[in-house]
């Protein structure tokens, strides 16, 4: 089976190297790739969003299989396209991506279907008098969201009124998210445990993968800025044990299938489910996803041993109930190595060195990489590489193996998190 997978991240990365190992795949293909990708699959130069000429090259190539990787093209009717042209793709139409894409549909999806999330209010633009008068008159800490994606930068914790006046003055007055921003969520802030966990869905059926727990903050401690993830590890199952699992599965997943496809809205592909889960074990939707997680794939595919083609072919035509999913009972960490000054401003083009000298119980996913004429490989985005531990022992010997090799790469600025994993032990 011929199959392009579309993306460019250390998400995309993991795919296609688990991918690798299906005796279905005969040929791989990744849009656009990076430099690690490109040393095991074909390369090919079309942006992940365009999709007019990712149709037009699956449509030449012969592809048989699709696989989305990110948010974008899913909000862009990617899979609407696809299908209207009976082939074969992983992941929502438009209308079910927007569980993602527009945090008030998901919100009010939610409220009318009785899962449990936090409570909140809808505001526009369009009347800013009445957003100043709530968050002058509510209690703090809140959560202010903008509506629509914002990578990964959309949510904003406020302490007080002041920071609350500030948030909404940037997202209504300066527009620093422009149209995603002019819809906002103020809702109430959780507390508990954070866990993130993936349902495989066909529309009907869907499987769960082994829960992870990403780590958001840039800095130590989860603290300072929110980021696309600087480290996850999985199985998270101190966090989601058997009974949290069931939970989320009667409360969250089983109830999101049901209603998106009697409001006519059909889920197939990732549901990300992004938890807190309380003290009492109870979980709360923080947000919803379409698509697999940055940096939680690359720690929960490792675990998989059975065929990961088979699973996004059972999901896209409609048999996941048939798809039987094998664990191989190791325990996974990453570490994103990002270039210092991410989130905010970076510079790329760095030589990374030591790439080669990866112990064989680790791995390294390419995020935001490129490799030049002369074979070297340079950075090129914020988070450069995930490197990832992997053992059947345990998650405190998995976290030793992606350090222990972490240490070994290097590029100038590096930047990583020094305590990945901790929180799971
Ligand atoms: P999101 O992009 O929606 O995942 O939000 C980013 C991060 O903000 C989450 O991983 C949480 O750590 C935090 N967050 C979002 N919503 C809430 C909430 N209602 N209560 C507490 N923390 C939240
Ligand atoms: N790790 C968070 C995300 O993929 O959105």
């Amino acid at each position: 089976m011929k199959v392009l997978v579309i993306g460019s991240g250390g998400r995309e990365h993991a795919i296609v190297w688990k991918l690798k190992q299906s005796p279905k795949v005969t040929e791989l293909y990744c849009a656009p790739g990076n430099a690690g990708i490109n040393e095991i699959v074909v390369g090919v130069d079309i942006k992940a969003d365009d999709v007019e000429g990712l149709l037009k090259f699956v449509k030449e190539n012969g592809i048989e299989l699709t696989v989305v990787g990110p948010e974008v093209p899913l909000e862009k009717g990617i899979v609407d396209e696809f299908t209207k042209e009976g082939l074969l793709i992983f992941g929502p139409q438009k209308s079910a991506a927007r569980l993602e894409h527009s945090k008030i549909f998901a919100k009010d999806f939610m409220k009318r279907n009785n899962i449990p999330t936090a409570a909140y209010e809808t505001f526009s633009l369009n009347d800013k008098a009445k957003v100043y008068d709530f968050i002058s008159n509510t209690n703090y800490p809140l959560v202010i969201k903008a509506d629509g994606l914002a990578a990964g930068k959309g949510v904003i914790i406020c302490g007080n009124v002041d920071e609350a006046i500030q948030t909404v003055n940037e997202l209504f007055n300066d527009k620093i998210f422009g149209a995603a921003g002019e819809n906002i969520v103020i809702e109430q802030f959780l507390t508990g445990v954070e866990a993130s966990v993936f349902a495989i869905c066909d529309g009907t059926d869907y499987i769960v993968l082994p829960a992870s727990q990403d780590h958001k903050k840039i800095g130590d401690d989860e603290t300072g800025k929110n980021t696309g993830g600087m480290g996850s590890y999985s199985p998270a199952d101190r966090a989601v044990n058997h009974d949290v699992m069931k939970k989320i599965k009667q409360r969250v997943i089983e109830p999101v299938l049901k209603y998106m496809k009697s409001e006519g809205n059909e889920f197939k592909g990732c549901l990300y489910c992004g938890l807190m889960i309380d003290k009492s074990g109870d979980p709360y939707v923080i947000e919803f996803n379409t698509r697999f997680g940055d940096p939680e794939t690359q720690v929960v595919l490792p675990t998989i041993s059975s065929d990961l083609a088979e699973m996004f072919i059972s999901s896209a035509n409609g048999s996941i109930g048939n798809y039987e999913l094998k664990l191989n009972g190791n325990f996974c960490c990453t570490v994103v190595l990002a270039s210092n000054g991410y989130p905010d401003k970076y510079e790329t083009g760095k030589e990374i060195t030591g790439l080669n000298e990866i112990s064989r119980d680790a791995i390294v996913f390419h995020a935001g990489t490129k490799s030049t004429a002369d074979g070297k490989i340079l950075t090129n985005g914020g988070r450069v590489l995930n490197v990832t531990g992997i053992s059947p022992l345990g998650l405190k010997e998995a976290i030793n193996i992606a350090y222990h090799n972490a240490v070994n790469i290097d590029f100038e600025n590096k930047y990583n998190r020094t305590d990945i994993g901790l929180k799971g032990l």
